[in-house]
């Protein structure tokens, strides 16, 4: 059952901010992540919330049982002490059945609700999980007198959540977007790999045999594409984002690369940064590419109305290249007006 599409956007408590129709635009190339409890990280937060799209304030896995209470503590005093600007300022909470995730929810929208832009659930299994933290968040947000909602971002990490993607891409108007948690997904499916992310050496197709008996290539194939390619279409037809999350080698650039890179070609708009290095890659991959960025600009130029057939540099242009085009330039523009280093090399 779903609720009349008037009362799907109606708040869910007397006195709650009217949710968003549509997602408020904003470029979130990365999610970088930082543990709240520790004091050196706190200290950098300014720094690092000047370098990143998003700065999330970790609570779940990651942070040892016996400093949960002390990370919540610290998000509370960094998210109180700055000035965000135009970064995005999430936490990720605790899962909804630890015993730590209901003093998670209650005490940060009491004391910062104003300041947070997205909560980041994990574990996510269906609908009803979404049902339940935006009834909790509209109560919370009208004891508190929050006045913009606080959005809700899923991480896919369970069989069960996949199975049930759709309906949670579907679940709320809260609903601001999914990542894809390898991790945890793998272990929750049998996956056998100990690897976040990336490909496996042993994941692939064995070229024919040949002719000579000489030694046969395995080319390794992407295990995340099913799953990636799943969720973009459940986000993008809901009109929430799709992004891809941790790459847990940290020593490999190229293998994060690689990674960020198929997602972004398929239609995430971002990842995570567990690393600093990471930040970079992300900018680099997220952003459009100056080259690609050229070719659709002369493709707008060339057909104004976005009608007809042309041919340029010999390539068949219509209106559906025309729309994929624009999907480049519109990225571009939001990018540009974020970064004026690449807007210059954009041309904007
Ligand atoms: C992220 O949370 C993951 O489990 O990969
Ligand atoms: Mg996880």
């Amino acid at each position: 059952m779903t609720k009349t599409p008037r009362n799907f956007f109606k708040p869910l408590a007397i006195g709650a901010p009217v949710p968003y129709r549509e997602l408020p635009v904003k470029v979130e190339r990365m999610i970088h992540f930082f543990p709240p409890q520790n004091e050196k990280m706190r200290a950098k937060v300014p720094e690092m919330a000047a370098k990143v799209d998003v700065l999330l304030g970790n609570l779940e896995d990651a942070i040892p049982a016996d400093a949960k209470e002390a990370a919540r503590a610290g998000f509370i005093e960094v998210a109180r002490a700055h000035d965000f600007g135009a970064t995005g300022l999430w936490t990720r909470i605790n899962c909804l059945n630890s015993p730590w995730v209901l003093d998670d929810i209650t005490q940060i929208v009491a004391a910062v609700g104003d300041k947070l832009d997205v909560m980041m659930l994990p574990k996510v299994e269906g609908p009803w999980d979404i049902h339940y933290l935006d009834q909790l968040l509209a109560q919370l947000e009208a004891r508190h007198g929050v006045k913009k909602p606080i959005l809700i971002h899923a991480i896919l990490e369970t069989a069960e959540g996949v199975k049930n993607v759709e309906a949670i891409a579907a679940a709320s108007p809260r609903m601001h977007g999914m990542s894809l948690g390898p991790a945890d997904l793998a272990a929750s499916r049998g996956m056998k790999t100990t690897r976040v992310g990336g490909g496996h050496p042993f994941y692939g197709v064995l070229e024919d045999a040949r002719a000579d008996s000489g030694a046969r290539t395995l080319f390794q194939q992407d295990p995340w594409h099913y799953t990636v390619a799943k969720m973009v279409d459940a986000c993008v037809s809901n009109g929430i984002k799709a992004f891809y999350g941790p790459f847990g080698d940290f020593s490999d650039a190229a293998a994060c690369e690689a990674q960020f890179r198929n997602a972004f070609l398929l239609g995430c708009v971002g990842a995570w940064s567990l690393h600093p290095s990471q930040i970079d890659i992300a900018k680099r991959v997220f952003s459009p590419d100056v080259n690609e960025v050229a070719f659709a600009k002369k493709i707008l130029d060339a057909m104004p109305d976005g009608s007809g057939a042309v041919m340029i540099d010999g390539k068949m242009q219509d209106d559906a290249t025309w729309k994929q085009a624009k999907v480049i330039v519109d990225l571009a523009r939001q990018v540009a007006a974020k970064d004026p280093e690449l807007a210059a090399l954009y041309g904007f």
